[in-house]
């Protein structure tokens, strides 16, 4: 009996690789540069999974295409690329990472809190620029992270980590979610559930931690950033259209708020040239989980999920169950 037959979209780690290739016939596209939608078309003829990144755009269009594909296995824990309740119609499985890169994120979110509060980037282009002259009252001077307020939107598994840091800065926490944790958990957190608009009034620093979903696009617009204190810090690392862009760009300019901390972009790898322009903005190119031990365990988690499905198994990491037929 023939194997069945994998693509995979895109570099990832080889560990997770030899991990599929002992069961199915893999189509490795061994590179950085990404498929095309009609490339990927092409090339997942005769596959039965996919093992796709967030860069491969798979709307409708797309999956209607992908005849005979049983499983597609994202390599993120976020899944907005894939229009899931397309593929549920189709009968095609999807997978995502999730656990595997709460903590990672968590430490990254924090860290562009502190980068941005501290001003740690300007004072390393500072320092390279030879500009230093003497110790000075009020060189750099940024804010204070100990004791002030943390503000959390979507308090799922990376927003509690999230908050968990806070704690051990002492922070107070605030959080906003459709969800409302346990009395046991908001008291292990030490968070409060408060409405949207409390915590931007309230909040010194704003982290994003929900979904990209219809509902969500532009979650923080110029009418959120407007509430928000003068001396407040957002930080992104959910999804880039979770904010709108020229609105922020506009409330740093403005001085609405203090500063920013994005991972994340509207239309990535393009960023808004105002955000360029701009020193009270601590920017990174959307490596939140990229720990080198995070990024290989995410790929291997990946690959499992789409081989499970190919082996007759549930996959550990479903998020159309309704189309999973046993
Ligand atoms: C995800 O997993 O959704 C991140 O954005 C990339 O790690």
């Amino acid at each position: 009996m023939s194997q069945p037959k994998v693509l995979i979209t895109k570099r990832i780690y080889p560990e997770a690789v030899a991990l599929i290739r002992p069961h199915c016939e893999v189509d490795y596209v061994d590179s950085d540069a990404g498929l095309s939608p009609e490339e990927l078309i092409q090339r997942a003829r005769g596959c039965q999974a996919i093992v796709s990144q967030l860069t491969d755009k798979l709307p409708a269009a797309v999956l209607a295409q992908l005849d005979g594909v049983r499983v597609i296995a994202n390599v993120a824990v976020g899944y907005d690329n894939i229009d899931v309740p397309a593929a549920t119609a189709r009968g095609i499985l999807v997978t995502n990472t999730p656990d595997v890169l709460t903590e990672t994120t968590a430490d990254f979110a924090f860290a562009l809190l502190m980068a941005a509060a501290r001003r740690v980037v300007e004072g390393h282009a500072f320092v390279h620029s030879g500009k230093w002259g003497k110790w000075l009252i009020d060189l750099l001077v940024g804010q204070d992270i100990h004791h002030r307020t943390l503000g959390i939107f979507g308090m799922g598994r990376i927003g509690q980590a999230v908050a968990r840091r806070g704690r051990g800065f002492s922070m107070n926490i605030l959080y906003s979610d459709a969800a409302p944790l346990s009395p046991e958990l908001e008291a292990e957190l030490g968070a409060r559930r408060v409405s949207r608009e409390d915590l931007l009034r309230e909040s010194d620093y704003v982290s994003l931690h929900v979904p990209l979903t219809p509902e969500t696009r532009h979650f923080i617009g110029a009418a959120e950033l407007a509430l928000m204190k003068p001396s407040a810090i957002l930080v992104n690392t959910a999804r880039g259209p979770v904010v709108d862009e020229p609105a922020l760009v506009e409330a740093l300019r403005n001085k609405t708020i203090a500063a920013a901390g994005l991972d994340v972009f509207e239309e990535e790898p393009k960023v808004h040239p105002g955000l360029l322009e701009l020193d009270n903005v601590t920017l990174a190119p959307h490596i939140a989980s990229a720990s080198v031990a995070t990024r290989r365990r995410m790929s291997e988690m990946a690959v499992e999920n789409a081989l499970a499905v190919l082996l007759g198994r549930r996959p550990a990491n479903l998020l159309n169950p309704e189309a999973f037929q046993p």
